[in-house]
């Protein structure tokens, strides 16, 4: 039997759907909010495909194709699929300038988003075959996701070391994370063309759409268009705008998410005995693990991202829930992980009463509405409690694992579908108050962990 809140997540995730079709083709995506995003996210949709494929295969398909519509021939997936009409984001569709690298006449934005897709069919894959289900769909989708890698490889690690390199700040998902501060205020306002200013100015919509005590400040709204038109200006060829750009860091949460994506593509292919490739992809994730374990800091208690801008290779300290990906790929040594776990369970720091805080308590930095850096979003915390769950020795793991399962499954249900929470009001105090939840309402990723959880963790929540 299905539950109240489960047929609320699923009537969520059928209302915030759109139709398009381009050049004979329809396709069926899922935005993430009504009130604003209004096209499809890269990670977003891949996190709809993994709660929706218990209750509607078809339609975890239908993500999964309307991100591959948008593929370019060198494997390159960007992070916002447009096609829906509307005016109401900003940047528009037109302003990115890529539809020349467009196979379907859809057109994606020049960024990538954190490459959850292979960790998405894999989890499909499995739950396909406990149902005793046929996986042919996902065998159909193997070839470009196997391009898609090859992309990131290719441009995003070209010095082989294992870590990612991102250009910009929504590469991370984590747009505003006090983690990139540094490396964005190394750009000088005084450099930026007037029209970018204006431009931002004269059309920024979230502002109006949201509050602005949740909202990136102009400053670095003025930075993020920058770096597009600065990339505009290089036809969107990685390796030239890796050799000029003011903003690229190796890091550590993509890095950790790519680590994850490999472990799932070499899952993938085993269950399909092409072993070579098997091998290949587990490798992948070797490299950056290991690649991450030395990224560890034991005077910071911290792992280092990279600023490697002009040739540079500057230690980024952020205390950010992003110290925590480790976890999701396993990377972390033991001696890291007793550190992790004394963080993540510290009142002070990350323990709060809705973990996971996406900045530190303790930080000078936690704002507790504005984006990245405090609320608690849904996704981080599905991550970590995936991380956690893979240290199966280690009992304080499972504890805070199974923990943080229901807490953050019971935090969606009764506060609602929004988009983050607030960390330290949570539902003790303020039960049905709707000030616990903020940024935008009707959040469809939000419905979909819920779904995602209902069903992995089924005997965990009941
Ligand atoms: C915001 C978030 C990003 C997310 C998008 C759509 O831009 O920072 O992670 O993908 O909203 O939900």
């Amino acid at each position: 039997m299905i539950s109240d809140d489960e047929l609320r997540a699923l009537k969520l995730l059928k209302s915030n759907t759109n139709v398009i079709k381009t050049n004979g083709k329809t396709y069926q995506r899922i935005f993430p909010t009504r009130k604003y995003y209004v096209h499809q996210w890269f990670w977003d949709s891949c996190i709809h495909a993994m709660g929706l494929i218990y209750y509607e295969p078809q339609r975890a398909y239908a993500e999964i194709i309307s991100l591959l519509g948008v593929q370019w021939k060198n494997g390159f997936i960007g992070h916002i699929t447009y096609g829906n009409k509307t005016n109401n984001y900003f940047p528009n569709e037109e302003l990115w300038e890529t539809k020349k690298f467009s196979q379907t006449g859809v057109v994606c934005s020049g960024l990538c988003n954190p490459p959850l897709l292979a960790i998405s069919l894999n989890h499909i894959d499995e739950v396909l075959r406990d149902k005793g289900e046929a996986t042919d769909t996902v065998d159909s989708f193997l070839d470009r996701v196997i391009l898609y890698h090859n992309y990131w490889k290719r441009f995003r690690d070209r010095e082989d070391s294992g870590l990612l390199t991102l250009i910009h700040p929504w590469e991370s998902g984590c747009d505003n994370s006090p983690r990139w501060d540094n490396v964005m205020e190394n750009i000088d306002l005084k450099v930026i063309p007037q029209r970018i200013i204006d431009l931002v100015k004269n059309n920024r919509k979230d502002t109006r759409a949201g509050t602005m005590a949740n909202r990136p400040l102009a400053e670095y709204y003025y930075r993020y268009l920058y770096l597009i038109d600065l990339y505009k200006q290089h036809q969107w060829d990685t390796d030239a705008i890796l050799d000029i750009t003011p903003f690229a860091v190796k890091d550590v949460q993509v890095s950790s998410i790519w680590a994850k994506a490999n472990q799932s593509l070499a899952a993938l292919m085993k269950r399909r005995g092409k072993i070579k490739e098997a091998d290949y992809f587990s490798s992948l994730a070797e490299q950056t693990n290991e690649a991450l374990r030395n990224c560890w800091d034991e005077k910071q208690k911290a792992y280092k991202n990279f600023d490697v801008s002009h040739g540079k290779k500057d230690a980024i300290y952020s205390d950010t829930f992003a110290n925590f990906m480790p976890l999701y790929s396993h990377a972390a040594s033991d001696g890291q992980v007793a550190v992790l776990l004394k963080q993540l369970s510290d009142s002070h720091t990350y323990g709060s009463k809705y973990p996971i805080p996406s900045v530190s308590l303790k930080s000078p930095f936690f704002e507790i509405a504005r984006y990245w850096r405090g609320p608690t979003w849904p996704i981080v915390n599905l991550f970590i409690l995936e991380g956690l769950k893979s240290y199966s020795d280690n009992e304080q793991c499972q504890k805070l694992f199974k923990e943080l399962v229901k807490k953050t499954a019971d935090m969606i249900r009764t506060i609602g579908f929004y988009e983050t929470y607030d960390p330290n009001i949570g539902l003790a105090d303020n039960y049905q108050n709707t000030l616990s939840g903020m940024g935008y309402e009707e959040f469809s990723w939000s419905a979909a962990i819920y779904l995602y959880l209902k069903n992995k963790y089924m005997e965990i929540m009941n």
